[in-house]
């Protein structure tokens, strides 16, 4: 089975341990360990609890009460309807492994996290893209989608919010999408791994897990908890989807671990805590980098309404990829470009992973520019 090289995990396994001001990486400013526990306020207990830990696999579905917690997170879930993994990206892929059989049809978004296109091609199905365009907001064309449904689909992948552009379906349209996925009894897989970090004060969006009879909704302790390093994630769904999917994770993962069970149960048990402190995050960050973009002649956005990542074009005569490698030698900023997706003239910017950092990158991208364009006079 051949696999297509995943574009951004590559670039960033290459090139992000060089960063001096990394605005490239999608986290919202993660915390460390000792940050999480004393936002707890119960410290040493967890500490205790975490030191009497006998490391066996412990629960083999996740304990009862962070499945409860993760539950919590949906309208109409139960601990039954959700299943924990080793992040976001191992629920995409159990996901994915569940659903797809070679020669089914799948439609995808793109640009996104290409997990969602290059798993179900390496499975053997066909994937048609459905394009997302500045000139639409980097929102999906339902009327598209369902004209490419019409000989049939078996699952439709969605990215909310999402994950290059920042871009953000709103109910409305999440329910359209449902409504063509009904029409074929397709499966829509909605990756979710950036949910509730909205720009925009009293705005949220349902999950699609809750919207549709056959939605699967992912999720992740990375981005929204600020906890990459416990690996930890979920997918919600149906029961009898979850039950298939638990099946076939004895062959990859067994459990998750009583150590990461714990810490995302203290994580989830202060949800608030860590939302309030990200949401002011994500707030001030967009609102500098838009000050930036709007100051840059040369740059130019569709604004982000939600998630950590913006996808900004600009007007110079250099490949994205020079562009990131020469910036990244001269000056230590590290950013991602939009060759990752296939898409030049592009940058992606994680603008979330400290104000510090992102000044001063954003200042270094300024003095690139202008020696550069200097040296090209
Ligand atoms: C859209 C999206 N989904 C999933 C993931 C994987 O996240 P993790 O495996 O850390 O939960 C990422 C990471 O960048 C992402 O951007």
């Amino acid at each position: 089975m051949e696999i297509k090289p995943f574009g951004v995990e590559q670039w960033m396994n290459r090139w992000e341990t060089l960063a001096v001001n990394n605005i490239a990486e999608t986290c919202v400013d993660s915390l460390f360990l000792y940050e999480l526990l004393e936002l707890s306020e119960r410290k040493e207990e967890i500490l205790v609890d975490l030191l009497g830990t006998r490391m066996t696999y412990g629960d083999i579905k996740g304990s009862e009460g962070l499945r409860r917690l993760i539950a919590g997170l949906y309208e109409e879930r139960n601990p039954e309807t959700v299943l924990v993994m080793n992040g976001g990206s191992a629920a995409n892929f159990l996901t994915i492994f569940t659903l797809v059989n070679p020669g089914d049809r799948v439609i995808s978004v793109w640009p996104t996290y290409q997990q969602l296109t290059s798993i179900p091609e390496a499975f053997g199905a066909r994937v048609d893209i459905l394009e997302l365009r500045p000139g639409n907001s980097w929102l999906p064309d339902t009327d598209e989608l369902e004209k490419m449904s019409e000989n049939g689909v078996d699952l439709i992948c969605l990215n909310n919010p999402n994950n290059p552009t920042g871009s953000l379906m709103d109910r409305e349209m999440l329910e359209k999408i449902a409504g063509i996925a009904r029409q074929h009894g397709a499966w829509v897989l909605c990756d979710e791994a950036y949910r509730g970090l909205v720009h925009e004060p009293g705005v949220s969006v349902p999950s699609m897990a809750d919207i549709y009879e056959k939605g699967v909704s992912t999720g992740s302790m990375s981005k929204v908890f600020s906890l990459a390093g416990l690996r930890s994630g979920w997918m919600a769904g149906p029961q009898e989807f979850i039950e298939e999917a638990f099946a076939r994770r004895d062959y990859t993962t067994i459990s998750c671990g009583p150590l990461v069970d714990a810490l995302a149960v203290v994580a989830l048990e202060n949800r608030e805590k860590i939302m309030e402190r990200n949401l002011e995050i994500i707030r001030e960050s967009v609102a500098l980098l838009g000050e930036w973009v709007d100051s840059e002649p040369a740059f130019h956005w569709v604004r982000p309404r939600a998630g950590t990542t913006a996808f900004v074009g600009y007007d110079l005569d250099i490949p994205s990829d020079e562009f990131c490698i020469d910036l990244l030698g001269s000056t230590g900023t590290f950013l991602l470009p939009g060759s990752c997706f296939g898409i030049e003239k592009r940058l992606r910017f994680g603008y979330a992973y400290g104000t510090e950092a992102l000044k001063r990158g954003l200042e270094s991208v300024s003095g690139w520019v202008r020696q550069d364009q200097g040296r090209k006079r």
